[in-house]
Parts: C-alpha cells; structure tokens; sequence
C-alpha cells in the first residue's frame, strides 16, 4: 500500500511500473507462503517421508529464491533509474539501491542459516525462522523505501 511521503524520501513512478512492482512483491510473498503453508500440512501429516520431502521443497525454494530476489531488485532499479528527474530522486535511488544490496546480503546469511538449521534435522524450526525473518527484513524494507515509490 502506498504511504503518503512524509520526508521527501520519495520517487513517485508511473502506475504501470508501480504495478508491475507490486506484481513482483505478491508473487515473492506468495513463493514463501507457498512453502509455508506446504510444510505446515506435511508436518501436521507426519512421517519420515513428510519431513524428507519438505527438506527438499526447502532446498529447491533456498536455490530459487535468491534468483527471484536479486531479479526483483535489478527490476525495481531499472524502472526507478527510468525515472530519475531531480538530484533529490538520484540521492533518493542510490539509497535504496545500497539499500538492496545490503538486504540481498543479509538474505545470503539467512539462507545459510536456514539450511544449517534443516541439516541439523530441524526443518520446521528453519521455514518458520526463514519465514518470519523474511517478513521482518522486507517488511522494513517496504517501509522504509518501496512504499514510497
Ligand atoms: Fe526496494
Ligand atoms: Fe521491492
């Protein structure tokens, strides 16, 4: 949801790069409940076979994720960079580019850990850890920068 710019810490983009953005942020919110949710009902099914098969759901999301995330993040650049007017919105997009960069960073951490921890037999503990980390990191993020695009 759009946030009204209370700090001129802004770069209003047209409706459709808007759009496709926010197509970008539901489908990653999407790929992760998915894996959620899917794990959530394996779990509640029980048996050897349940945890293994969510060990792999885990390995294959940890693979893609990344790539969806640092695709997300060179897209959003592109169509902020498109943008760029004023010397205010430059400072404005080399923030939030650094931003990324240091997300994406911290994202790589997250997953080493959520694979240590699901090596280590705790499968469950790791997409509940990975699931809410990501919601904290993001959803800073959103608050910070991608609301007010
Ligand atoms: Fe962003
Ligand atoms: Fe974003």
């Amino acid at each position: 949801m759009k946030q009204q710019n209370q700090d001129s810490n802004a770069l209003p983009l047209p409706q459709d790069h808007r759009f496709l953005i926010d197509e970008e942020h539901g489908r990653m919110e999407r790929f992760l409940r998915d894996l959620y949710d899917t794990c959530a009902e394996l779990e509640a099914e029980g048996g050897e076979h349940k945890v293994a098969s969510c060990q792999g759901r885990l390995n294959s999301f940890l693979y893609d994720f990344l790539d969806i995330i640092s695709e997300h993040f060179e897209n959003e650049e592109r169509l902020m960079e498109a943008c760029l007017a004023v010397q205010e919105d430059k400072d404005y997009f080399r923030r939030h580019r650094a931003a990324h960069e240091k997300l994406a960073h911290q994202v790589k951490i997250l997953m080493r850990e959520t694979a240590e921890l699901s090596k280590q037999g705790s499968t469950t503990l790791a997409i509940r850890h990975l699931y809410q980390q990501i919601g904290v990191m993001f959803g800073e993020h959103s608050r910070e920068y991608d609301n007010f695009l």
